[in-house]
């Protein structure tokens, strides 16, 4: 588990932003480690890796762990107080120090594009022509080939669904529609119990042509 100050300032986030924060504590050691696992290198070179949605930074850390010298790491968040908190812990960091973005993913154009995207976003708080937007950018934004590393909280889809309100039942219904489009791109799953709530991490490829229907 993240350290308690890390946990109670993404809390006071939490109840300040919960849309966009989307949960209420940091994620575990054991999601962290299952969301960088796929982060590896080819016979390509260096790796261009993305970070979106870092919040207090614990998967940030795994992945300066896991990469290399030479790799290029960029995180994207869009809460200031997270990044005032991701460039007191990152900056100068070694073997790769992350560049950090306070910005909205939406609006991020780095003039390239990367091997492996990361991301914490809780689509599940998003309108449904949001999450969609957001698919599309990171489909634009990965190589060919390259992939899309997210998680999401197990069974809050469902739950949603059944129990929310109107707009909420269909919100919930409208991104598991989406996401079911995108079903033949995944290429690895697993769920992590020990996260507040459990979590499962799904790993999907770009494919080499991007289909606009489904991207
Ligand atoms: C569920 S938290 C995940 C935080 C962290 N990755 C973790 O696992 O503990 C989601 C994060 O996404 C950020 N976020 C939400 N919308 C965003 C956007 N449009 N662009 C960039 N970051 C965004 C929030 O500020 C928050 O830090």
């Amino acid at each position: 588990m993240a350290g308690v100050l890390d946990g109670l300032k993404f809390l006071s986030q939490s109840f300040r932003n919960g849309t966009t924060v989307g949960a209420v504590w940091p994620s575990s050691r054991g999601l962290c480690e299952a969301m960088v696992r796929p982060v590896v290198g080819g016979a390509g070179g260096p790796l261009r890796v993305l970070e979106v949605g870092a919040g207090v930074g614990p998967v940030t850390t795994e992945l300066t762990q896991r990469l290399l010298p030479g790799d290029h790491l960029d995180v994207v968040e869009l809460n200031p107080a997270f990044c005032t908190t991701l460039h007191q812990r990152f900056d100068g960091a070694s073997p790769v120090a992350p560049i950090i973005h306070n910005a909205d993913i939406l609006e991020f154009d780095p003039g390239f594009r990367y091997n492996h995207i990361v991301s914490g976003l809780p689509l599940a708080n998003f309108p449904a022509e949001l999450s969609e937007a957001i698919y599309t950018r990171f489909f634009e934004l990965l190589e060919p080939g390259g992939t899309l590393i997210m998680f999401h909280h197990l069974l809050g889809r469902e739950v949603l669904r059944m129990f929310g309100g109107t707009k909420d039942r269909k919100r919930a219904q409208q991104l598991m529609e989406l996401e079911e489009r995108l079903a033949p791109l995944v290429v690895g799953s697993r769920n992590v119990l020990l996260n507040m709530p459990p979590a499962r991490v799904l790993v999907r490829r770009r494919p080499f042509e991007l289909d606009r229907r489904a991207s």
